[in-house]
């Protein structure tokens, strides 16, 4: 059975990501940084639970060596957990206490932890990373506010293209995916209505890619969008 790990599945588009991976036939790692609530989303969909805290290095180094034990394999890493410690800041009048959280789980957590997992991937038949980003780490549509919480998307995406490179030759796929605007903690009290089902469906697209499938790319809803 392929082994998929999915950060901050907890709740949110992680957890119903882990749910959509599980009724695939994958065997599971829910991972959040708190350990009772990533057994209890565990549970719920299916799968196996870890505790990671990607904003802390020890953390991922736990999380790497318990995956290295056992299962000894991973197949899928999706990048999913994430802040936005600034949204509605304005990039004029930043916080840059708020800047330096959005790196370090947006877009540190996320390279440490791959790095951390590469040994594990490189041994899987068909290895993919899905990054969760945002259109609003899009530098090429970019607009005002919510500084930290862009650049570090901006930085998980060249993050994509970096490694995406590196690892092709390998068969590792990298691509980052935008969920769109989904109603859960995050998008639900800006207005978002996109339904957390419809959200994770573009990410599982990405997690199941192919060997024929696109790496390095950045899609929305399993379609291209500019980076
Ligand atoms: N919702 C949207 O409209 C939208 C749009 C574009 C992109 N996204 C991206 O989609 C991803 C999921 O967002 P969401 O809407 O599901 O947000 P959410 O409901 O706020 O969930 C965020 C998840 O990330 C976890 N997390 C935060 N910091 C963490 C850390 N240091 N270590 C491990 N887990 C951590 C949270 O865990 P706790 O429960 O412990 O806080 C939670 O499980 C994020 O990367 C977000 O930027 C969302």
């Amino acid at each position: 059975m392929p082994t998929a790990l999915v950060t901050g599945a907890n709740r949110g588009i992680g957890r119903e990501t882990a749910r959509q991976l599980a009724d695939r036939g994958y065997d599971v790692i829910v991972t959040a940084r708190d350990e009772e609530k990533a057994r209890a989303a565990a549970a719920e969909v299916g799968a196996s639970s870890l505790r990671l805290d990607v904003s802390d290095p020890e953390s991922i180094e736990q999380a790497a060596a318990s995956v290295s034990r056992e299962p000894g394999v991973l197949d899928v890493l999706v990048n999913n957990a994430g802040i936005g410690s600034d949204f509605g800041v304005a990039g004029v009048e930043p916080d840059f206490d708020a800047i330096q959280r959005a790196l370090d789980t947006n877009f540190f957590g996320a390279y440490r932890l791959t790095v951390a997992l590469l040994p594990l991937l490189r041994a899987s038949n068909h290895p993919r990373v899905v990054n969760v980003s945002s259109g609003m780490g899009g530098v090429s549509e970019m607009g005002g506010w919510s500084p930290g919480y862009r650049v570090s998307k901006a930085a998980l995406n060249a993050m994509t293209r970096i490694l995406s490179t590196e690892l092709a030759e390998a068969g590792v796929k990298v691509n980052s995916a935008c969920p769109g605007f989904v109603a859960t903690d995050m998008g639900g009290p800006m207005g978002a209505q996109k339904p957390v089902e419809d959200g994770a469906s573009g990410i599982v697209w990405l997690a199941t890619l192919p060997d024929d499938g696109p790496t390095g790319g950045f899609f929305r809803d399993g379609k291209p969008i500019a980076f």
